[in-house]
């Protein structure tokens, strides 16, 4: 079978946009207008190397519909914590217009987001640190969790400028935060009569909702505690949403799902109906026709057993690729699958091409993201999508787009 090879998109738009069609000018029309330095796909004249990460709002977009779909009649609160979920919060902004509200735990990426003037809900998701806080929060109109009765007592002495929305948090099991069950009934009624709570709102947070008996429990906990409770309920993280008409709820919380990767161990993104956010590129930057029983790389971790070409690809452990990914763990060349072939180092990893013969220096690379699921590279390197994701480093130029690459060689 003859493979093309899929040029990468910076060298498709260094080629140039008139060689490509009406259809693909139609595509590229479509990128967004705004933030003219992230408008244009990366230009090869001006990047130090060619590694970058492409963010694709019509998936993020699609992924966000499809919690919609899966929870009918709730209210979702797109999860972006961690600068969404490394996605880049500002860049993904106008892909989750459909949201209700957003829930994050950092404050000051809050305060950004009421600068940039988004309206909707937003939620803190571990509260409020210190008494100082709760003005600021007021003033922003942001809803927090409380989850202990200390932050009840700061409630109840707070002199704010407007009350705020809280979310009660059950600890059902996670043992993490929350209130035990025994005192959600008590911190409801202190704080339904504090002038600092505008509105009152339960929610729980699964330890364990990935796993087919990991909701039965949690819930029936959450169940005692808030019964006779008359007010709205939270509950379902990604992996509850998919449960939903177990979980049920008035609010779901949907984080890795929108970023189109799995929470589960066994049912992957695809199945889920799920599609990649993120793409991390990259190219080959260099071929070595190794003889059998040569080594590569440090510490010799992969030793030929037989003559065959290896990749080196611009893109290391300093660019967040996990350090521990084996021997083995697949990684895209010219669109075909092939095998890391060493250790990972900090700016390179090498592959096996030998089923990729047609690959040389330039030829494009998807470490992971459309084509191999970053939930594929994680589990290789025994971690789970959501770390990979949260570890792009600061070094790696982000590429916002509209479409992905299938779309754009339509
Ligand atoms: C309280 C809370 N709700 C919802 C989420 C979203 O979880 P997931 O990314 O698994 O959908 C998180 C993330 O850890 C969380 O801490």
């Amino acid at each position: 079978m003859t493979v093309v090879a899929r040029p990468a998109l910076y060298t498709m738009f260094a080629r140039g946009l008139r060689r490509r069609g009406a259809a693909f000018r139609r595509v590229a029309r479509r990128l967004p207008p705004a933030n003219p330095a992230e408008r244009l796909l990366p230009d090869p004249q001006r990047m130090a190397r060619p590694l970058y990460a492409q963010v694709n709002l019509a998936a993020l977009r699609a992924n966000l519909a499809r919690a919609r779909a899966q929870a009918p009649g709730t209210q979702v609160l797109a999860v972006v914590k961690a600068n969404a979920y490394g996605h880049g919060l500002a860049r993904v902004l106008p892909a989750l217009e459909d949201a209700d509200g957003l829930a994050l735990v950092e404050p000051e990426a809050a305060y950004d987001l009421r600068e940039r003037r988004y309206t909707r809900r937003i939620l803190m998701l571990e509260g409020f640190f210190a008494e100082r806080e709760l003005p600021e929060f007021a003033q922003r109109r942001l809803a927090t969790v409380v989850h202990d009765m200390e932050q009840v007592r700061m409630l109840e002495t707070a002199v704010l400028p407007r009350p705020l929305e809280v979310f009660v948090k059950v600890n059902t099991g996670m043992n993490r935060l929350g209130f035990r069950p025994s005192e959600v009934a008590a911190a409801c009624t202190r704080l339904s009569s504090s002038p600092s709570v505008a509105a009152l709102r339960l929610m729980m947070h699964f330890a364990r909702a990935d796993e087919d008996d990991g909701i039965a429990e949690p819930m029936k906990v959450f169940d005692g505690a808030c019964r006779g409770l008359p007010y709205p309920r939270s509950l379902a993280n990604s992996a509850g949403i998919f449960r939903f008409p177990e979980v049920g709820g008035d609010i779901v919380r949907p984080g890795i799902m929108l970023y189109g990767a799995t929470p589960f161990a066994y049912d992957t993104a695809d199945m889920l109906g799920l599609k990649p956010v993120m793409t991390l590129r990259s190219t080959l930057v260099g071929v070595q026709e190794l003889k059998a029983n040569e080594s590569v790389g440090y510490g010799a971790a992969y030793t030929a057993s037989r003559p065959h070409r290896v990749g080196v690809i611009a893109c290391g452990y300093a660019d967040g690729y996990p350090r521990h990914a084996p021997n083995g763990t697949p990684v895209l060349v010219c669109g075909r699958k092939v095998r890391m072939a060493g250790r990972p180092s900090m700016d390179m990893v090498t592959v096996d091409l030998t089923d990729v013969p047609e690959a040389r220096v330039g030829s494009p690379v998807v470490l992971w993201g459309e084509g191999l699921p970053v939930d594929d590279v994680a589990s290789a390197a025994a971690t789970v999508g959501y770390e990979l994701l949260c570890a792009v480093a600061p070094r790696v130029p982000f590429v916002t787009s509209e479409v992905g690459s299938v779309d754009l060689e339509l």
